[in-house]
């Protein structure tokens, strides 16, 4: 039989968690046919990966891709990582639907506005269709975004008709391919949400198999608190939720990771829980004086007002500016940040706990992003699993790939084995390596050299071929999977 793309001499790391083993796969149209022996099968076309790792396309969890997708539809930053699949919509604040004519939720998609013009989730699919991106979407509706359409003012919880306007508008959403529902009540346009308010917008999650993400109130002094918060939802709903970019920021906080991860153990016994995390020590997010207070240090990634301070530490604006650090905070605005805020041992017992899984929370429109964005899964593969030991390849792979598969209810991606979709991704273990940092933060990684998107090579030898076989991806959880326990 001839199939279309071969890929021989492979080391697979099949995504499930299992050592590797030496193989390949046999490609027709967008599906694996063969995967490991490949018993003399030809392709049309025929790559020799020469012991480099072959592994299913990684699953960025927590993005900021919304508009990405559809303004650069290249999407560089993920593909060159070999992410072929971005969850979108995360922290409270998606792009559809749409608030009318309303200032954005939060300045992290669009500083502008413009792109807020979808009033309903289907159009916003409409238009992934027609941008054609690169890599795939699994699109959450964030409940800030929903708050700033049903109600006049954010500085309160909604009103019992506001929820019911907020609950229709999520459950078409959902009927019209949405996975989930975010909600970001550390931000100020849900800091006023209750958690009741919460529960009862999200409550057509469980009829749709939906996910619920957070960002959570607290991640500082009161992080065990919003953990508390956090599974109490997901008890009411009865639905899976996720801790999103777990931390514990803060140097009170320092060290509580402990406290926090135990507790999240526990509670996966009794109910389904998730988590994601980036592999650095700086979160980064709107410029806030909130956030400056926890940090250590702070570099000043984009400010409309002094676009010139982009890039340099929060002191050094601050001098230029002629303002002490407060006054300069305010004289930014809008802008955003890097805060120094955790430990770094912190961030590797969260990283190596079994459950968690990557998510970069990159922020794609910043001048000067956090190299989050550019650098994620090449850092948790060279930095932290070959260079550290922090664990082995197949969990590291596993924790961008099956595992985040299974936790979004994500049918056929995340692993390699036959009948699942062809994304897939070729990388030297040996030099797998971040090029992006906090001095460079768009610098891309190295030893990655081949991305399939759909059976198609949508990178070959480390550049982007021009392939955009991405598309909207439903995910349906199944929370009797005993897989949840952990
Ligand atoms: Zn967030
Ligand atoms: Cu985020």
């Amino acid at each position: 039989m001839n199939y279309d793309l071969l890929i021989r001499n492979a080391t697979l790391v099949d995504g499930t968690g299992a050592p590797p083993r030496t193989g390949g796969v046999a490609i027709s149209g967008d599906r694996i046919e063969l995967a490991g022996e490949l018993n003399g099968a030809r392709g049309r076309i025929e790559i020799d990966a020469n012991g480099k790792v072959l592994a299913p396309g990684f699953i960025d969890v927590h993005t900021h891709d919304d508009r990405l997708l559809l303004s650069d539809p290249a999407m560089l930053p993920k593909l060159l990582q070999g992410v072929t699949t971005v969850v979108t919509g995360n922290c409270g604040i998606s792009l559809a639907p749409s608030p009318p004519s309303a200032p954005p939720p939060l300045d992290l998609l669009d500083d502008s506005g413009t792109w807020y013009r979808f009033d309903t989730f289907d159009a916003y699919a409409a238009a992934l269709a027609d941008a054609r991106p690169a890599t795939n979407c699994v699109a959450l509706v964030g409940h800030s975004t929903l708050r700033v359409r049903a109600m006049d003012r954010l500085d309160r919880a909604a009103s019992a008709a506001e929820i019911a306007a907020m609950r229709a508008e999520l459950d078409a959403a959902l009927g019209a391919g949405a996975t989930g529902m975010s909600a970001g009540p550390y931000y100020a346009p849900a800091a006023a949400a209750s958690t009741e308010e919460l529960i009862e917008v999200a409550r057509p999650l469980a009829a749709h198999r939906g996910i619920f993400t957070i960002h959570m109130r607290n991640e500082h002094d009161g992080v065990l608190v919003s953990i508390d918060e956090t599974l109490a939802i997901g008890r009411a709903l009865g639905v899976p939720v996720v801790i999103s970019h777990h931390k514990v920021a803060g140097q009170k906080s320092h060290g509580r990771s402990v406290e926090t991860l135990a507790k999240i153990a526990a509670a996966m016994r009794a109910q389904p829980v998730a988590l994601d995390c980036y592999p650095y020590c700086a979160s980064s997010t709107v410029l806030i004086a909130e956030g400056v207070r926890y940090a250590s240090r702070v570099i000043v990634t984009w400010s409309r007002s002094h676009p010139e301070c982009s890039g340099l530490d929060l002191k050094v604006a601050a001098e230029r500016l002629g303002l002490p650090v407060e006054q300069a905070i305010a004289a930014l605005q809008p802008a955003g940040a890097v805060y120094f805020v955790m430990d770094e041992a912190d961030v590797q017992r969260i990283l190596a706990f079994g459950a968690t899984m990557i998510g970069s929370d990159g922020l794609p429109h910043d001048p000067h992003p956090h190299p989050r964005l550019w650098g994620t899964f090449p850092r948790v593969l060279g930095h932290y699993a070959r260079d550290l030991a922090l664990f082995s390849l197949e969990t590291a792979v596993h924790k961008m790939t099956g595992l985040s598969a299974a936790r979004f209810g994500l049918a056929d991606r995340g692993v390699i084995r036959p009948g699942a979709i062809a994304d897939l991704v070729i990388f030297d273990a040996a030099t797998v390596h971040d090029s992006a940092n906090f001095e460079h933060p768009t610098r891309a990684p190295l030893g990655i050299d081949t991305v399939i998107v759909a059976g198609q090579l949508a990178v070959a030898g480390g550049k982007a071929t021009g392939a955009r076989e991405g598309r909207l991806i439903t995910g349906r959880v199944r929370v009797d999977d005993p897989a949840w326990a952990g």
